[in-house]
């Protein structure tokens, strides 16, 4: 295969997912960010990150309360996540607006979206300066379902939860499994 090289190198590690985070500010106010820059940085002590510009209404909540709560986006959600990305919580309340609602964290006094298939509670452990993002690496401290997602036997189906990937601009449904964790080698 023959690739031709673009002019100037940048950000194509593609699909990932886009979330909504949610934050505070500690004084009652809450708010929500759409995040694409995100990922998972470490299995045990389970650990992810958040990129985030210093401009964004959300970047003091979350520097000065140093927790966030990664809520994951599911089909139905996908207008609302899309929206929180476009409108800042300096002019709006973003929950009010959206239709969303705040729901007590298990481990964080931030906020968990109600209407999110999982969240992910977060505590920062470090502030890094990148560039035009800071990184705003967390240590995972507690993660809830949605109980319908539960089968009788307590099993969570991630897969019922139509989570939405995003890659290069545009969101996209995942719908079809073309393997499973291991099947590459798995005896048949
Ligand atoms: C799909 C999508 C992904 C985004 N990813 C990021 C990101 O990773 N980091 C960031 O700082 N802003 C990102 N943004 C932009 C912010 O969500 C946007 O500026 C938002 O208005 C900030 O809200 P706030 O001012 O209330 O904090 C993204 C927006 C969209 C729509």
């Amino acid at each position: 295969m023959s690739k031709i090289e673009f002019e100037k190198p940048g950000n194509f590690l593609y699909p990932l997912p886009a979330v909504m985070v949610s934050c505070h500010d500690g004084k009652g106010n809450n708010n929500i960010i759409t995040i694409a820059w995100t990922g998972t940085v470490c299995s045990d002590p389970p650990m992810v990150y958040i990129s985030v510009r210093k401009e964004r209404h959300s970047y003091p909540m979350l520097k000065e309360t140093g927790e966030f709560v990664i809520n994951l986006i599911s089909e139905d959600l996908t207008y609302a996540m899309d929206k929180a990305g476009c409108t800042t919580g300096k002019k709006i309340d973003k929950f009010k607006e959206l239709g969303l609602t705040p729901a007590k964290s298990f481990k964080v006094d931030a906020p968990s979206i109600s209407e999110a298939p999982v969240c992910i509670e977060c505590k920062v452990t470090e502030v890094k300066e990148l560039g035009t993002h800071d990184m705003f690496l967390a240590e995972v401290v507690s993660v809830s379902v949605d109980e319908k997602y539960l089968d009788e036997k307590g099993v969570f189906h991630m897969d019922q939860c139509k989570l939405v990937a995003y890659e290069h601009g545009a969101y996209r449904k995942m719908s079809d499994t073309i393997g499973t964790f291991g099947y590459s080698v798995r005896k048949k």
